[in-house]
């Protein structure tokens, strides 16, 4: 069954190599791509949207969305780990599409709306334009087909945290927003770094898909050159985490997954800001804030190696 998907993005290495993941999948109809603020600012990573986009013939619109978080300050992009143009520093040519005429989440409302319990939202970046949409329409919540989210940490597998011991990126740089959306009535899939941080495509991997996937197959060298440096020196590992690209496989095939079922807070000040909490329902505690909410489940085991070969035959047919 064809999946009609809105792709929510901060393109970004990762967010890129997602991108061309789901306009290669068959069973993915991606209907409209959104950007956020995140590993560029809102204008950077749309004119990368669009140059992907434009380059690689993938039809969908692109809609700018957040520039700013609810709340908290913008971080600086982190142009250490995606580099100045959050493409690795290829410096991309200069789009001559342009984005649609709508802002991110009124498109996200309005497409909802005219596809009831059909679309998927793929969120690989801040939740802000999630959220705003909730606060747009909140029957949007009843009428999607689910939520799929790169995004936190829940500590199993030794994974906490990317940008603090606790909290991953996506979820410290809008824990407001994130904290809306996991505690909204839409069932919702946390892919966090409990199991993308498994997701490593190493040399061996990489040099294949090159050799095999054509031009995207070489773009993918290009803007990784950055990232595998990064996670070499700082992780110490040959290769680099396909985090959002995880988010796409689980759209596809969450059997790949294993995942575990709770009521979830997102922790939106202090020191553990940013910091996913899945209480998972087996467990019981005096009254607090985990309970009257939902409950979502949040991935927490992957068959990597049938993930990273997914990647790979989907983008070389
Ligand atoms: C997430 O943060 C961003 O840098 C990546 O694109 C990914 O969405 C990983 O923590
Ligand atoms: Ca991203």
């Amino acid at each position: 069954m064809t999946e009609k998907i809105i792709f929510d993005t901060d393109p970004g290495i990762d967010d890129a190599m997602a991108l061309l993941f789901a306009h290669h999948a068959r069973d993915i109809d991606l209907v409209g791509v959104t950007t956020v603020l995140g590993n560029g600012t809102i204008d950077r990573v749309t004119q990368n949207a669009l140059y992907i986009c434009e380059r690689f013939g993938i039809n969908a619109p692109v809609y700018q969305g957040a520039a700013a978080p609810l709340l908290v300050e913008a971080d600086e992009p982190p142009a250490f780990v995606h580099g100045d143009d959050a493409l690795g520093n290829i410096q991309p040519a200069v789009p001559s599409h342009s984005i649609g005429d709508q802002y991110a989440a009124g498109y996200m409302v309005d497409t909802i709306l005219q596809n009831p319990n059909e679309i998927t939202l793929v969120a690989v970046g801040r939740l802000t334009n999630l959220a705003m949409a909730l606060r747009i329409n909140p029957d949007i919540a009843g009428l999607v087909k689910q939520v799929v989210v790169m995004g936190g940490a829940l500590g199993s597998n030794r994974f906490t945290g990317n940008v603090s011991p606790v909290a991953e990126a996506n979820i410290h740089g809008d824990p407001h927003a994130a904290d809306i959306v996991v505690t909204a009535t839409w069932p919702v899939t946390l892919v966090g770094l409990d199991v993308t941080m498994q997701c490593v495509m190493d040399s061996e991997r990489l040099a294949a898909l090159r050799q095999a996937a054509g031009e995207a197959g070489e773009f993918i060298w290009d803007i990784t050159r950055h990232y595998e440096n990064f996670y070499r020196d700082t992780h110490g590992v040959d290769g680099f985490a396909v985090h959002d690209s995880c988010a796409v496989a689980y759209v596809m095939a969450p059997d790949l997954f294993s995942v575990q079922q709770g009521t979830t807070r997102v922790v939106t000040e202090g020191i553990s800001r940013g910091q996913t909490i899945l209480v998972p329902d087996d467990k019981k505690f005096p009254p607090s804030a985990w309970d009257n909410i939902p409950q979502q489940q949040g991935c927490i085991g992957v068959d990597a190696d049938a993930l990273l070969d997914l990647y790979q035959t989907t983008l070389t047919g």
